[in-house]
């Protein structure tokens, strides 16, 4: 305590008496809380792991939007959408996936006009969710959850699906982001998938190795205030494993249409890693005007 307070304020003086001691109460209460919490048998924590909104699975979708009932008054000035996404289906037929990050996406939507609100949501139309729905079970391996050979097909096909292992999961259940006036959802992978803004139809898959080189990313972007997207991500090359911070252009202003939204992505900076062998996880990171903060 005396070191911080040094640090603060330097020199002993009133204020810094004053403060010692309100910390020094506050630290106190909290320690008597929980010591009354241990005796009485109570959690110590908030429960912050509800698993129910990870585990829901959703048999139908909710492609037509429906009224939403409003508590209190949401001002007329507010208008606009939100979109979110997340875990929605986990059966498919007689199986479940076996963790939080299998089941397929749900994309929702909030639309908000003249102080009401319509939701609608949409399974994400990923190769995952199209093939166990047809397959009517798991017929691809997820993070958590192993497939079955799928049935229907030939062994051709079951010869070919050894090399499509390789192939990252299209199943981007985690965040939405807009790339210019695109909307794309995403995961960890380097595929993401657009989606329609209006409908919350699946619109088209990307491979993000297509258009710039990385191994995968985080499912976190930020927008700049141009609209140029940032991301983190990580690339391999001859000198090993480098973290990388992704640029993707605005690049819409004053382009023609057709121009694709990636065709100008870059790696704007690399960083080396501290143990070659042991790059971290990126889960996700923050921005200022000078500096990427990585979490
Ligand atoms: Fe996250």
């Amino acid at each position: 305590m005396d070191t911080i307070n040094r640090l603060l304020f330097g020199a002993e003086n009133k204020f810094e008496t004053v403060l010692k001691d309100v910390v020094e109460k506050e630290i106190e209460s909290m320690r008597a809380t929980k010591l009354k919490k241990l005796e009485n048998n109570e959690k110590m924590y908030n429960d912050v792991t509800n698993l129910h909104m990870y585990m829901r699975d959703c048999t139908i979708d909710t492609p037509v939007p429906i009224k939403g009932i409003v508590e209190g008054t949401i001002p007329t000035w507010l208008n606009g959408a939100l979109f979110r996404n997340g875990p929605g289906k986990r059966s498919f037929g007689d199986m479940k996936t076996q963790h939080v990050f299998d089941s397929s996406a749900l994309l929702r939507k909030f639309t908000i006009k003249d102080g009401k609100v319509t939701f609608q949501n949409k399974f994400l139309k990923s190769s995952m969710f199209n093939k166990n729905t047809e397959a009517q079970r798991i017929v691809m391996s997820e993070f958590g959850t192993a497939a079955t050979d799928d049935p229907c097909k030939s062994i051709f096909q079951r010869f070919a699906s050894y090399f499509e292992k390789n192939d990252p999961t299209d199943n981007c259940l985690v965040s939405v982001c807009p790339y210019n006036d695109e909307l794309y959802a995403l995961t960890e992978t380097v595929m993401i998938h657009r989606v329609d803004k209006q409908n919350l139809d699946s619109i088209r898959r990307v491979n993000l190795k297509d258009h710039i080189s990385i191994v995968h990313h985080t499912a976190h972007p930020h927008l700049d205030e141009d609209g140029t997207v940032y991301n983190l991500g990580m690339v391999a090359g001859s000198g090993g494993v480098q973290y990388a911070i992704m640029e993707f252009p605005n690049t819409k202003r004053g382009s023609p249409k057709t121009k694709d939204v990636f065709s100008d992505a870059k790696i704007a900076a690399k960083v080396p890693i501290r143990w070659r062998l042991n790059p971290c996880y990126m889960h996700s990171f923050g921005m200022s005007p000078n500096y990427f903060r990585h979490h």
